[in-house]
């Protein structure tokens, strides 16, 4: 039983390790770029160290001039002192400049890199995440792992060489002195060992509560509408409270057990102090060394004990490193889009500009990864200059159906595929390419809720095609029929928009949406719930003026509203997990009923 224990808890020891390795490695991915500025920090530690061993030599000479045991120049000597005190300052000036000029450039790489990851990583995979965590792991760790990183070698090598050349200089003038250097030995490796075991639970400890706060926070400052509106005002502040509680409660306890090492370290710190005061004394008094000697073994004894702290501490640290590279790690390994076919997309679209573009889905078959099954033999086809309906109630699967089309979740059967302007069937062919991430360019999509983002409507509608001419700008406002008011506007189509499409009706935020959709030129359009929060007539006047437009557009509009249902060329019914094409009557009886 005890021999099966001991070997799995090598085994995890042994996998904790391995993981370290491979986070190790991660990190220094991004760090090696900078190799030469570490050395030069490396150097630059090695030469202060020289330089601080070479100041406690001359202060020993010094000590010695005055009280008459050596013969020299004092002022010389005092010069010299001050000189080498002045230059490490300098030096330590640089050497910040190197470790925090390499830190902000490792930041920002880890970011960029994390980011543009994030944003091409499986979306269903990604929707696991709360945001406020992603934020956190984003930011958080990512400026963890860039202020550590000079920890690992730099430092290592930097505190290493300053133990070293210390004692080496403790055994050259009196090697008895050097026992003092182990004397605090026992305590920090004994310190350090249950240091590691808490830290590691600690690191994971905040970095989770970490996410918790921002979580709360950013959700809250996005829905201060409808925390007012539910008089939710009193137990949001509430709940602030007891995750602030929650996190004092943390940072005490992580508090209380560095006071406890802190106060364990000072007092041995102290102690082998004492210890090598009174041995210094006892040495000049029996003649064996002189009192300048005695001044540099004792500055000598403080840069030990320091640097033996430095060295056990820097365990830690690593630690907190890897577990930040972890946590980023996790994000980074989930599944990536597949953007391989950009090409062959690039170049199917330029053969079928002039006719546009039809799409196909036979037999699909969907299920969410919770099990959720919305699709098992769904057929559909729409083609350039038609607009087709999906309708059926909430929940049935219309937004499911976009998102697939959009390759935003990858369909668990059946095909999917565009093919070049005709409009007769054409299941396989060489005008065609199959939906992926990379067909995602051919589609203009204009979602359920608000999607305007902050600055004018002219910036907004800009964010999709830079080069946009006013007149252009103009155009797309009337197809969508929103130049109506935006004409009205004193500042026309460079009024401000606020966050969410603050300012504007959500009618009128949603015919900016699909002016903007509108305006990118898109082959296919993909409109879910988009003319929702419109009334009737101003949804029938929307989409007819969509298809009187010349551009060969292919569109889907999804509701759960029949209003539409007549102007659209062939309507499907999401039913049993399929597409149903309603017949005329069927269509009739719908808006009648409505
Ligand atoms: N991200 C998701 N994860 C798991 N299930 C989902 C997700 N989004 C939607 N669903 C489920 O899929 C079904 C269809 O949803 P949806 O396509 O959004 O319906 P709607 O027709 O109202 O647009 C619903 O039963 C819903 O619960
Ligand atoms: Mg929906």
């Amino acid at each position: 039983m005890r021999e099966k224990l001991k070997f799995i808890i090598g085994r995890i020891k042994a996998g904790r390790l391995q993981e370290m390795k491979k986070q190790t490695i991660w990190i220094y991915q991004y760090a090696k770029r900078y190799w030469l500025i570490m050395i030069l920090y490396t150097l630059l530690g090695m030469v202060s160290t020289v330089i601080s061993l070479v100041i406690s030599m001359v202060s020993r000479d010094l000590v010695d001039i005055i009280t008459g045991h050596e013969t020299g120049e004092v002022i010389q000597t005092f010069c010299m002192m001050i000189g080498l005190n002045v230059g490490t300052t300098f030096l330590s000036q640089i050497s910040d400049y190197a470790s925090s000029y390499l830190s902000m450039k490792v930041d920002a790489e880890i970011k960029t890199d994390i980011f543009s990851k994030i944003l091409v990583t499986d979306w269903e995979s990604l929707t696991n995440y709360h945001t406020g965590d992603l934020l956190t792991r984003w930011s958080s760790d990512a400026s963890n792992i860039s202020s550590g990183v000079l920890n690992f070698v730099p430092n290592a090598i930097i505190y290493l060489f300053r133990f070293i050349s210390a004692f080496s200089m403790v055994i050259y003038y009196d090697a008895s002195f050097a026992i003092f250097a182990f004397l605090g030995m026992p305590v920090s490796l004994l310190l350090s060992k249950t240091l590691l075991r808490r830290m590691v639970r600690n690191n994971e400890r905040s970095a989770a509560m970490g996410a918790k706060m921002s979580g709360f926070n950013q959700e809250t400052f996005s829905n201060i509408q409808t925390i007012k509106a539910f008089d939710l005002i009193h137990i949001y502040i509430e709940r602030l409270k007891q995750l602030q509680k929650e996190y004092i409660s943390m940072k005490l306890d992580f508090q209380k057990m560095s006071m406890g090492t802190s106060i364990l370290l000072s007092t041995v710190a102290l102690l082998v102090s004492y210890a090598s005061y009174g041995w210094g004394l006892y040495r000049v008094w029996s003649g064996a060394i002189s009192y300048g000697t005695m001044t540099m073994f004792l500055s000598l004894s403080g840069t030990l004990t320091g640097t033996l702290h430095n060295l056990t501490s820097l365990v830690p640290s690593v630690i907190s490193l890897t577990t930040s590279a972890g946590r980023l790690m996790d994000i980074i390994e989930m599944p990536r889009e597949d953007y391989s076919h950009n090409d062959e997309v690039a170049a199917f679209w330029n053969q079928n500009k002039e006719n546009g573009i039809s799409l196909q889905i036979e037999n699909l078959e969907y299920s969410y990864k919770t099990g959720t099954k919305v699709f098992q033999d769904a057929s559909l086809e729409v083609h350039p200059h038609e607009v087709i309906a999906l309708v059926g109630p909430s929940g049935e699967g219309k937004t499911t159906m976009i998102r697939l089309i959009l390759s935003l979740m990858q369909s668990q059967g059946g095909s999917a595929f565009l093919f070049g302007g005709s409009t007769t069937k054409q299941a396989s062919g060489s005008n065609t390419v199959a939906l992926t991430p990379s067909t995602r360019k051919l589609f203009s999509y204009v979602p359920q809720g608000n999607t305007m983002f902050s600055g004018t409507i002219a910036e907004n509608m800009r964010n999709v095609k830079p080069d946009a001419t006013d007149e252009e700008i103009i155009e797309a406002l009337q197809l969508a029929c929103a130049w109506d008011f935006v004409e009205k506007l004193p500042m026309g189509i460079h009024s401000e928009i606020k966050e969410r499409g603050g300012g504007f009706s959500e009618g009128q935020a949603q015919r900016l949406s699909i002016a903007r959709a509108l305006l990118r030129r898109s082959p296919i359009l993909l409109l879910d719930e988009a003319t929702s929060a419109l009334d009737v007539a101003t949804e029938r006047r929307v989409l007819k003026s969509i298809m009187r437009d010349e551009y060969p557009r292919t569109c889907i509009v999804t509701t759960h509203r029949p209003s539409v249902l007549n102007i659209c060329k062939r309507v499907y019914a999401i039913q049993n997990k399929s597409c149903v094409v309603l017949s005329e009557k069927e269509i009739d009886d719908m808006m009648r009923n409505f």
